[in-house]
């Protein structure tokens, strides 16, 4: 069974492509590489011994895009990850996240339309929930106004598939993405930031390696337990094997409604400061960071109630947050090897 998954050479996407191949499905990646680098698919088939057809394709590009998934009109589903994601760089610049994320959503959305592609999985995050008093959060949660354009564009993302799907006869699932860290456990793939990383992550294992300099912690005076924001953070192959398990829940038909949503988060809340403790204990080196002041688009807190995606995708988190920390780790030192 064959499916398109866009962004596919990004951080979310080619971890989903590993997990996709290695349960029995074809894949046909395409991606711009504005924000990411081929090599990715290099990694990919080191992993699982398999390159998926590849398009360089930017899916602002209406024409282009449905002649590409014209040619793939036979398959089962598309993963839409292909979209900007950082939500300080979408505070300085709006009109790029707009026109990006949505023009290209509403391309992908119009060649379903035209192909009759059955299924559609939508990227989507947990930063559609805003600042909420309520936590965890669960997929009934009611969303608060977006602290960011980045977070807007998943919020209008999901309505606007929504409404498409009261007349499609196709079916579409929003995936709400916590924090994605990490790398896949073989260090072959991981994320590739494009210049200075905007997440807590990469930026820790890039101090770590001396790539950068201190670490800022962006505000230590929220009214959370040490100050600091509080996230859920997720191991990216936790979050790519979902896809998998949401393509076959489609497919088994298991689906209660044509435009479910789950959240893809562990559960736990965790704070940055706790983040950079986690880190040093499991690799091991001490983290140099500094308190600075707040970063705007931050939310105060956010983290999971995972039990709808646990019952009805019969999906687990298999990582811890160590296990995380240590696979981007190992994956920095890999990057320092590749020359990436
Ligand atoms: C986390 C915390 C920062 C860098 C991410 C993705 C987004 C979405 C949600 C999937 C915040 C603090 C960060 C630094 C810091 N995921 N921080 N110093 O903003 O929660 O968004 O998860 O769709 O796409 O980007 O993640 O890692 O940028 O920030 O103190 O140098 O770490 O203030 O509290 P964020 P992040």
């Amino acid at each position: 069974m064959k499916v398109i998954v866009t962004g596919g050479t990004g951080y979310i996407g080619s971890h989903t492509i590993v997990d996709l191949q290695e349960n029995g499905f074809e894949v046909v990646c395409i991606d711009n590489l504005s924000r990411s680098k081929i090599y990715a698919l290099e990694g990919i088939e080191k992993i699982t011994g398999k390159r998926p057809k590849f398009y360089e394709i930017d899916l602002c590009d209406k024409d282009a895009t449905l002649e590409v998934i014209s040619e793939h009109s036979d398959a089962i589903g598309i993963i839409h990850f292909a979209a900007l994601k950082s939500v300080y760089e979408s505070v300085g610049n709006p009109l790029l996240y707009y026109a990006n994320n949505l023009e290209s959503l509403l391309n992908v959305l119009s060649a379903i339309a035209i192909t009759g592609i059955p299924n559609f999985v939508f990227s989507s995050s947990c930063s559609v929930y805003g600042n909420t008093e309520q936590l965890p959060v669960t997929e009934s949660t009611p969303t608060s106004k977006a602290e960011s354009p980045y977070a807007h564009t998943k919020q209008m993302g999901e309505e606007i598939i929504q409404n498409i799907q009261k007349i499609a006869s196709s079916k579409s699932i929003l995936l709400r993405y916590f924090n994605p860290i990490g790398a896949h456990p073989s260090a072959e793939i991981g994320e590739i930031p494009i210049g200075k990383p905007d997440n807590l992550v990469p930026y820790i294992t890039q101090s770590a390696i001396g790539k950068l300099g201190p670490i800022t912690v962006y505000g230590n005076d929220y009214p959370t337990r040490d100050g600091s924001c509080i996230r859920d953070y997720i191991h990216v192959s936790d979050i790519a094997h979902a896809h998998t398990l949401a393509l076959q829940y489609l497919l088994e038909g298991r689906n209660e409604s044509n435009c479910p949503v789950f959240n893809l988060g562990t559960g736990n809340g965790v704070s940055v400061l706790e983040v950079i403790a986690a880190f040093e204990k499991t690799a091991q080196k001490k983290l140099d960071y500094k308190i600075g002041d707040r970063r705007p688009g931050d939310v105060v807190a956010i983290y999971a109630d995972n039990q709808k995606a646990k019952s009805e995708l019969n999906w687990n988190c298999k990582y811890t947050l160590d296990d995380s920390m240590l696979s981007a780790w190992k994956w920095e030192l890999k990057m320092q090897q590749l020359n990436l």
